[in-house]
C-alpha cells in the first residue's frame, strides 16, 4: 500500500487546475474541514498550518492569556507547552502514570490553582488518557480542555471517538503522523462560539469568516467599504495544496491507522513474555491507534543505548527515545522565552525546581518503535528483529 495514493494526487491536480484563482481559493480547505468533521461526528473543523498553531489558537479561543496557567504533561513533544508560551500563558506540569505514560486526573488536581484556566491532555503515542475523569475535574473547576491528539487518529474510549471528549481537539498532519500532508493541522469542536474564534483568530481577524465559513465573499472583499480586521489575528491558514493531500488522507483514515495497529500487533507478539520490557498499558475501554509502539525498559542489566545498538546491528530500522521532558529542555530551564520577561509573569517560575517523578523515571527508559510500515512484510521483519534482540540479551544476561 502507498502512503500517498491516487486520491491525494487527484485532489492536488484539482487545486493546480484551479490556477489559484480567487474563486477557487480555500475551496479544498473547506472540503477537508467538512470531511474531517464528518469523520469525527463533530460540528466544526478548522484547518491551520500545523499542529502547534492549532494548539495556540485553541488556547486563544479558550480565552487563555497573560499569566493564566495551563496544565500539560511534561512527557510529550514540546509543542504542547510551547503553544502555551505563544499564548503568553504559563505551562504547569502534571505528572504521568508509570504504566500508561499518560497524564492523569489525580495529578492534574494536585497542580490546579486559582490561575488555572485550561488543561491540555496529550494522547501520547496514540493512546488517550482517561478523559471522563479529566473532564469531571475540569467541569468542577471551570477549565477548558484541549485534547492534543497530534499522535492519535482513530482511537476510541468507552466506544466514543477520541477527540470528542474535550472542548476542542487538535491534530497534526506533520510527516510522521498517521495522516500527513507534510505539514498541517486541524482543530475540531462542537462549539459554534469556539469555532468562530478559531477561524477568526487563525485568519488574521477577518470579518466575514466564521466556524462554518472559511472564505470571504467576493462582494465583501472587493468593496471599498469592507473593514477587514475586526480583531487581532494570526495568519495560520492552511494552504489548498496541503488541504488536498490532507483530504485524501482523511478519507483513507481507517486504512492508514490500521497499518500502525498491525505493526504494533507484530511487536507485541515478539515482546510477549519478556519480563524486562513493558509495553504502554492500554486500560479497559480504550482502543489504541499506535502512532508508535512504546515499551519501558525495566532492567538495569541492559543499557538503553546497547539495546538500540544491538537492534540496529541485527537489521532494525531504529528506535527513538522519548523526548526530553519539556521542562528539562534548555529553553525552559533558562526561560529563554524571547522578550516575554517584559510581561513579568514568568518571574516566579523556575522550571529547574519542577520534578514530575514518574515522567523522570520513564523518559530515559522508553523505547519507541516505528509503526509506519506500509508493507506488512517489512513490519513483520522489524518485529522479528525485536524478538531476536530480546533473545540476545536474555542469553547474554541469563534472564
Ligand atoms: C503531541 C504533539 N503535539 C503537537 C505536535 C506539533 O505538531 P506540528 O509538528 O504539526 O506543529 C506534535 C508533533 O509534531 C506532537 O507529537
Amino acid at each position: 500500500m502507498d502512503r500517498v495514493g491516487e486520491k491525494e494526487r487527484a485532489y492536488i491536480q484539482e487545486v493546480l487546475n484551479g490556477q489559484f484563482s480567487s474563486s477557487n481559493t480555500y475551496q479544498m480547505v473547506t472540503r477537508l474541514e467538512t470531511s474531517f468533521a464528518e469523520k469525527f461526528h463533530v460540528k466544526h473543523a478548522v484547518a491551520m498550518v500545523n499542529g502547534t498553531a492549532t494548539l495556540h489558537m485553541a488556547l486563544e479561543a479558550a480565552g487563555v492569556g497573560p499569566g493564566d496557567e495551563v496544565i500539560c504533561p511534561p512527557l510529550t513533544m514540546s509543542s504542547t507547552s510551547i503553544a502555551v508560551l505563544h499564548a503568553n500563558a504559563v505551562p504547569v506540569f502534571a505528572d504521568v502514570d508509570r504504566d500508561t505514560f499518560l497524564i492523569t486526573a489525580a495529578n492534574i488536581k494536585k497542580v490546579i490553582t486559582k490561575k488555572t484556566k485550561a488543561i491540555i491532555t496529550v494522547s501520547l503515542y496514540g493512546l488517550a488518557p482517561q478523559m471522563e475523569e479529566i473532564m469531571e475535574v475540569a467541569r468542577n473547576h471551570h477549565l477548558t480542555v484541549i485534547e492534543d491528539n497530534a499522535e492519535c487518529y482513530g482511537a476510541y474510549q468507552e466506544g466514543k471517538p477520541v477527540g470528542t471528549f474535550g472542548d476542542m481537539a487538535s491534530y497534526s498532519f506533520q510527516s510522521s503522523k498517521h495522516l500527513t500532508a507534510g505539514e498541517g493541522g486541524i482543530v475540531i469542536t462542537n462549539s459554534d462560539e469556539l469555532a468562530d474564534k478559531l477561524r477568526r483568530y487563525s485568519g488574521l481577524g477577518y470579518a466575514g469568516i466564521s466556524g462554518k465559513k472559511g472564505r470571504i465573499t467576493k462582494d465583501d472583499i472587493q468593496s471599498p467599504d469592507y473593514e477587514r480586521h475586526v480583531i487581532l489575528g494570526w495568519n495560520y491558514r492552511m494552504a489548498d495544496l496541503c488541504a488536498a493531500v490532507a483530504l485524501g488522507q482523511t478519507e483513507r483514515m481507517e486504512e492508514l491507522v490500521e497499518v500502525r495497529r498491525k505493526a504494533a500487533a507484530y511487536y507485541e507478539e515478539q515482546a510477549r513474555g519478556c519480563e524486562w520490557l513493558h509495553p504502554q498499558v492500554v486500560r479497559d475501554g480504550n482502543v489504541h491507534s499506535y502512532w508508535t509502539y512504546v515499551m519501558r525498559l525495566d532492567t538495569e542489566k541492559v543499557d538503553w543505548h546497547r539495546f538500540r545498538d544491538k537492534y540496529l546491528e541485527l537489521g532494525g530500522d531504529g528506535i527513538y527515545a522519548a523526548w526530553k521532558l519539556t521542562y528539562q529542555e534548555p529553553m525552559f530551564r533558562d526561560k529563554a522565552f524571547l522578550n516575554r520577561e517584559k510581561l513579568g509573569i514568568y518571574d516566579s517560575c523556575n522550571y529547574n525546581d519542577v520534578h514530575c517523578v514518574n515522567a523522570e523515571f520513564l523518559q530515559p527508559r522508553l523505547l519507541q518503535f516505528k509503526t509506519n510500515y506500509y508493507n506488512s512484510e517489512e513490519a513483520k521483519e522489524q518485529a522479528e528483529i525485536l524478538g531476536k534482540t530480546i533473545q540476545y540479551f536474555n542469553e547474554e544476561q541469563g534472564m
